[in-house]
């Protein structure tokens, strides 16, 4: 469907996730979804660089130049974790509407002083939690309903990337470790299979001597009996995988993060079912167009990510990192 006008998207701190996921706010800019309007970054000529390469109309050496932009009115958040509610709160305040890259902040409170924020402006705000706007993620309930994998009861899944030599991962103080970067996606996809009430969260983790976890196994339980049992490692090479298991069987994510595939299997291990949903581009294009769709609605947040989503899986993570003893300068 034609979108009613295309929304001005801009792109604060021109990193490495920033530089993959433009490619998607290409491909909209090329559907009419999104223009592409400027770029923000601490350094005048890596932003300009940037601009140039993605074909974005401005660029600013500064972030508050870039939010001054009148053009700009959807703000993409692409700075390490412990910057996100500070950016995020800035992009509001200068009246831009805000998706903030996950995790979308480092602790509960952060997410909740923002939320609050977006909601007293006006604004749309959410997280870029790109596996939740996915086609395929979006799918498992219609599958659970057929019946053919029973009544769900168990949530699997791991996210292991050799990661732990990059500086912002290393390091406290940038809301670096495995958990809130990788260990997010196997969360938020218990969360989204279950519901964002478990009763109980706890882990195990490997801390490094520089204070952040290096990997961990986690679990969730619900009141009904309904469990998660998720790992994530930034030292392990292991990719992305989940299961969501039922009394009869399971549908597989081969892929738990990039996930074009399904399978649904009856146990024992009889594919029923292979159901493949090919990205347009890479993958990003879905949370950006529902952001779009959002502002121009003049919708608070997206049903995909919902803010409550947001704000459960932080819950988590901060009770885990107090159980590990893992402490960023927000917790303080
Ligand atoms: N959705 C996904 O698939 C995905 C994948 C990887 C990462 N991420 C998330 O995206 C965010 C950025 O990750 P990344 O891997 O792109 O990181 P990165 O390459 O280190 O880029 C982060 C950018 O933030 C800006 N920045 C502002 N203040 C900074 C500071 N004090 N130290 C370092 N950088 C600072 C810099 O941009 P300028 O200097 O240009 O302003 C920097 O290039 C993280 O929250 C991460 O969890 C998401």
């Amino acid at each position: 469907m034609a979108m009613e006008r295309t929304v001005g998207f801009s792109v604060l701190g021109a990193g490495r996730i920033a530089g993959k996921t433009v490619l998607a706010a290409r491909h909209l800019a090329g559907r009419g979804v999104l223009r592409l309007r400027a770029v923000g970054a601490r350094d005048a000529g890596r932003a300009a660089d940037f601009a140039a390469e993605h074909g974005f109309e401005a660029s600013f050496g500064s972030y508050a130049e870039m939010l001054a932009d009148q053009g700009t009115e959807l703000v993409y958040v692409a700075t390490p974790n412990s910057l996100h509610a500070a950016h995020a709160k800035a992009c509001l305040l200068a009246g831009k509407h805000v998706l903030c890259e996950k995790p979308f902040a480092t602790t509960r409170r952060e997410a909740e002083e923002v939320f609050a924020l977006a909601r007293r402006l006006g604004l749309f705000c959410g997280e870029a939690m790109w596996t939740r706007f996915q086609p395929a993620w979006r799918a498992i309930p219609g599958i659970v309903a057929t019946g053919r994998i029973g009544e769900p009861r168990l949530v699997e899944g791991s996210f292991a990337v050799p990661v732990s030599g990059k500086a912002r991962l290393a390091d406290p103080a940038l809301g670096g470790g495995a958990l809130l970067d990788l260990g997010v996606y196997p969360l938020a996809f218990a969360l989204a299979m279950f519901g964002e009430d478990p009763e109980h969260v706890s882990g195990s983790a490997v801390v490094t001597p520089g204070g952040v976890d290096d990997q961990s196994s986690f679990s969730l339980r619900w009141s009904d009996g309904r469990f998660a049992a998720l790992s994530c490692s930034m030292s392990a090479a292991g990719g992305a995988r989940g299961r969501l298991v039922g009394t009869a069987g399971s549908i597989e994510l081969p892929e738990l993060v990039r996930c074009e595939t399904l399978r649904v299997v009856r146990h024992p291990g009889e594919v029923l079912e292979t159901l493949r949903f090919p990205f347009p581009c890479n993958g990003y294009e879905y949370e950006f167009e529902a952001a779009a769709k959002a502002v121009l609605a003049g919708l608070p947040e997206c049903a995909e990510a919902p803010q409550s989503a947001t704000l459960a899986a932080l819950g988590a993570m901060d009770s885990l990192r107090a159980s590990w003893g893992v402490r960023f300068p927000a917790d303080a």
